[in-house]
């Protein structure tokens, strides 16, 4: 029998067109299964309308305590209201002003140099007044904070007292002046309607080649620990109770920062910022932990997490340094805020990192670009169980707790200070206190310093003689700060001596020192040099040497005058061990702001020499970084110790 294959036939088939519909329809199908899920995590508004809050309810009570206020508010909170309160987002990404109202933001930002179009005191209040009352059109009305880096006065704000950079009043170790330094910041800053303050910096610089160095106190523990304390409660106005009373300010960056080894930056345009602090735990707790326990006991109400790597953890990421150590260990009752877009580099990509960031105790974070996002995954988080309520409950509870501490929900203006305040003559007059006292003379040759009455002729030179941008440094106005003569208000270290100078002594300037054969040589020659501004990495610099420019003016200089003073702006110690045995005076004046009269009251001797070095001074490169206990990488001395300063 022959058997004959006789294909089956199916029971089903599909034409050639058949076929394409099918495919189309599977294609479809998978557009709406997206379409759904990614609406599910998009979906912000609206959402069930909720009903209008009640005139009477207690947390619009005065009289009621800040503590049931909160308990109040936040009963009578969506979901989505209480996770809107977590976000600070940078003022130039709100995408519609009604957004404030709509996702409940609880706080925006200017990033550095982010400013009205109107950049004037009056265009900053008016912009924050804009800001703060669309926040309060939301159902329940809670006013944002807005956060600005006044880091060193009030200085976004053009014609604002310009103080010296932290570095400078490390060196004055004076923590009366500090606390008057930083009310008197605060008085600015209300008189543009801010409140919140993303300073004092508490990192330890032990490599000055960081970008940063000149935004912390000093690199000795001791000294930046009581520092710190005077600089919260001066700024807070701290209450008996330990709660700001009129202002808030930020401990940052929380912890471990200024310890990244060179090279270990994660930004590949940066070398130390951002990089990686050593894992040993009793170095932060010896070291780091200190300033931040005197700033919580100062009534800090938020501390600012570091971009920096913690062994292979990204700070934002760390729980148990924010939430067992800061928040139980240190008691501290504040909130907890991101640093920039700190949380997004926490691995494993956006939704990933802020339920880490969330869960390690982040109770607000910093959106410098997008908010929607950010709020569609935490609800998604919630809702999926990933993150607990209860979490997101805490974070709130303490943010909105201080908005109640500082009457912000009970004022009727934004603004709580006069306009007038900004950079007024008793502001200008403790900046220029601190300028005086913030000087360290590091040499002075048979006495050149203070300039003698009988002196009748000095020569001034050089980058920063005439520059009230390079003696300010960054955060002044730009982020990255002004390289030239612009600043309402500022005075220069030349104009400063002028002043000081009278008729009867004859100062002749010249930027580089190129003076006329004739020019007669000078009794004294002062050149003053430094560093251009920069913030941030952008400054990790591994030379730290004076400009060919700067080292050519000074030799100018001295071949006109009988004695030879350099003065250095900067916001770090720079390596002159090679020159200094030429020059007769050296003054570090770090980066004193606009109060240029402050240096010319110590140089002619009407106040004198008090500063001290806020942090060792390297003979070369080679020796960093310089460990707390002093000693240098590579064992050798060094040119001058930490807390060294002559006084005469
Ligand atoms: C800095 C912070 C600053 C924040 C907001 C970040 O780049 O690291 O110190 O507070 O920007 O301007």
């Amino acid at each position: 029998m022959v058997m004959v294959y006789k294909p089956k036939k199916p029971r089903f088939s599909l034409s050639p067109t058949q076929k394409n519909v099918l495919f189309l329809c599977v294609i479809l199908a998978i557009v709406l299964v997206c379409f759904f899920l990614y609406h599910e995590r998009m979906n912000l508004l609206p959402q069930n309308p909720l009903p209008p809050v009640p005139a009477n309810a207690k947390y619009r009570d005065k009289s009621a305590t800040v503590e049931e206020r909160t308990t109040d508010l936040l009963a009578r909170m969506s979901l989505d209201e209480k996770i809107g309160q977590m976000a600070l987002v940078e003022k130039n990404s709100v995408l519609e002003p009604t957004d404030i109202a709509s996702y409940g933001i609880g706080a925006l930002l200017s990033g550095a140099g982010a400013k009205p179009a109107d950049n004037t005191p009056r265009g900053w209040l008016t912009m924050v007044e804009n800001f703060v009352e669309s926040s309060k059109t939301s159902r329940l009305g809670i006013p944002i904070f807005y956060g600005v880096d006044a880091i060193h006065g009030h200085t976004n704000v053009p014609g604002a007292t310009v103080f010296p950079h932290a570095i400078g009043l490390g060196a004055t170790n004076d923590s009366a002046l500090v606390g008057n330094v930083a009310s008197a910041t605060r008085e600015e800053m209300l008189a543009t309607g801010i409140y919140w303050n993303f300073s004092p910096n508490l990192d330890l610089p032990e490599d000055i080649r960081w970008g940063r160095t000149y935004e912390t106190f000093s690199d000795s523990a001791t000294r930046t620990a009581e520092l710190a304390r005077a600089s919260v409660e001066g700024f807070q106005g701290t209450t008996e109770q330990g709660k700001p009373k009129r202002a808030l300010s930020t401990l940052k960056h929380y912890i471990g920062v200024g310890s990244m080894a060179w090279g270990s930056s994660s930004n590949k345009n940066f070398h130390i910022d951002q990089g990686t602090t050593p894992p040993e735990e009793e170095v932060l707790r010896d070291t780091y932990l200190p300033a931040f326990k005197e700033g919580v006991n100062g009534g800090a109400g938020s501390v600012m997490v570091g971009l920096n790597t913690w062994g292979d953890t990204k700070l934002a990421a760390e729980g148990y340094l924010i939430t067992d150590v800061l928040k139980k260990e240190l008691a501290f009752q504040g909130f907890v805020v991101s640093d920039w877009y700190g949380v997004y580099e926490i691995p494993g990509g956006n939704y990933k990192a802020a339920v880490t960031a969330i869960n390690a105790g982040v109770d607000m974070v910093m959106l410098p670009f997008d908010y929607k996002t950010f709020i569609a995954n935490v609800r998604y988080a919630v809702s999926h169980g990933e993150i607990a309520e209860s979490r997101i409950d805490d974070a709130v509870r303490r943010i909105i707790c201080i908005k109640f501490e500082l009457g912000l929900f009970d004022a009727d203006t934004q603004q709580s200070a006069p306009l007038e305040v900004i950079g007024s003559a008793p502001h200008r007059a403790i900046a220029r206190k601190a300028v005086s006292e913030s000087l360290v003379l590091l040499k002075n040759n048979e006495q050149t310093l203070p300039i003698k009455p009988g002196v009748r002729h000095i020569v001034v030179a050089g980058s920063s003689a005439d520059n009230v941008g390079r003696q300010s440094g960054a955060w002044t106005v730009e982020w990255q700060g002004i390289d030239g003569n612009w600043l309402p208000g500022g005075t220069s270290i030349l104009e400063g001596i002028r002043r000081r100078a009278g008729k009867e002594l004859e100062v002749t300037y010249d930027l580089h020192g190129e003076f006329a054969s004739d020019t007669p040589r000078a009794d004294i020659g002062i050149a003053v040099v430094g560093e251009p501004p920069y913030a941030e990495g952008w400054g990790d610099n591994n030379t730290l040497t004076l400009s060919k420019e700067d080292l050519t003016t000074i030799e100018n200089v001295k071949k006109r005058s009988r004695k030879t003073v350099v003065i250095i702006v900067s916001g770090r110690p720079l390596m002159i061990s090679k020159e200094l045995p030429a020059w007769d005076s050296v003054v570090a004046a770090w980066l004193p702001g606009s109060e240029g009269e402050g240096v010319a009251d110590v140089l002619f001797g009407d106040t004198p020499f008090t500063g001290t070095l806020p942090l060792p001074w390297p003979d070369h490169i080679g020796q960093l970084p310089i460990a707390p206990s002093g000693r240098t990488a590579d064992g050798t001395s060094l040119l001058f110790p930490r807390f060294f300063g002559l006084k005469k």
